[in-house]
């Protein structure tokens, strides 16, 4: 596969330049815009023919039009007789709608998976997905990065003794596990319950020891932050000593920022999966950047190198 392109949508450009800097080619020139009729326009400014092209599209807000935008670019790269198009979503939405697990409910994650693999993506490169059997919803190569290596760089130099990683909820007890074996840390588990389709929820206890420690909070994503502050609260009333939060993903809708400021956290750490405008930046809150992380993964996708041993 000879030259390697890399595109952006609109939905985080700051990103896409940051992985292009670290592959060290310029991001490639399209002009991706809405109509005044909120059609979606795309064209591609120069020659792909026969490129191996990487288009970086996270589905943040506004989330149906990051979506749109995507697979008219797949159309429009397809179209123009490149070699191989690798959808890059480094945040998948819709991700919790996984499951039949209600009457008469969709299950939009394996929608989105076909919508894509039907315009033309040969290939998916994605992190730190909600579940990860959300990979078998393609019928095309998925993977899936994890920017647990950049968590545990950033707390392993906090030297915070002592120290336990606590899962936000039983499903993510599995992935914070693997953090807290990167970190060296016991684990804990905040017991959580999904109050209706609204988004509430409410925690219920904790499996594990927190009191007196300093609690690192994890979860994939914060959307309105009501799963993480209930985490907190619990345990806070188990009497831990720093609070720290963080996730792969920071979306931050409705309440989440009111929410954050006012529960007893110290540090909130996110990534750039997702850009972070200024007005939802809180003095607590951190970001740290995976473009590297991508820029590697789509440098071996390009030579045929494996993935897996970005992880090792
Ligand atoms: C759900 O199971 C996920 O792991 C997150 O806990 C959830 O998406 C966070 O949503 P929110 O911040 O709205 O509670």
């Amino acid at each position: 596969m000879d030259d390697l392109s890399v595109f952006s949508g609109n939905a985080n450009r700051p990103l896409a330049a940051a992985i292009c800097q670290h592959l060290r080619i310029p991001l490639g020139d399209a002009d991706v815009f809405q109509f005044s009729n909120e059609n979606i326009f795309v064209k591609i400014n120069q020659n792909v023919r026969g490129h191996d092209v990487f288009i970086i599209q996270p589905f943040s807000s506004p989330v149906n039009r990051s979506i749109m935008e995507l697979l008219i670019m797949i159309d429009a790269f397809k179209r123009a007789s490149v070699a191989r198009i690798t959808a890059v979503i480094p945040y998948y939405a819709y991700g919790r709608t996984d499951k039949k697990d209600q009457p008469r409910v969709p299950i939009t994650a394996r929608l989105i998976a076909d919508c894509i693999t039907v315009a033309g993506a040969q290939r998916v490169l994605t992190m730190d997905m909600h579940a990860g059997q959300i990979q078998g919803f393609f019928n095309i190569p998925v993977d899936e990065l994890t920017a647990q290596i950049i968590q545990a760089r950033y707390f392993g130099t906090k030297n915070l003794e002592p120290f336990t990683v606590v899962a936000a909820d039983e499903g993510f007890a599995k992935k914070a596990r693997m953090l807290a074996d990167r970190l060296d840390a016991p684990l804990a588990i905040v017991e959580k319950r999904r109050l209706g389709n609204n988004g509430l929820t409410e925690a219920m206890g904790i499996i594990g020891n927190v009191e007196g420690r300093h609690a690192l909070i994890v979860d994939d994503e914060i959307d309105t932050g009501g799963s993480l502050v209930q985490a907190v609260r619990v345990v806070h009333e188990h009497n831990a000593r720093d609070i720290y939060c963080c996730a792969t993903h920071g979306v931050f809708s409705g309440p989440a920022l009111e929410r954050l400021s006012d529960a007893p956290i110290k540090e909130v750490v996110v990534t750039d999966s997702i850009p972070l405008p200024e007005h939802k930046r809180l003095p607590h809150m951190m970001t740290l950047s995976v473009a590297e992380l991508f820029a590697g993964a789509i440098s071996r996708i390009h030579d045929g190198r494996s993935v897996s041993e970005l992880f090792r």
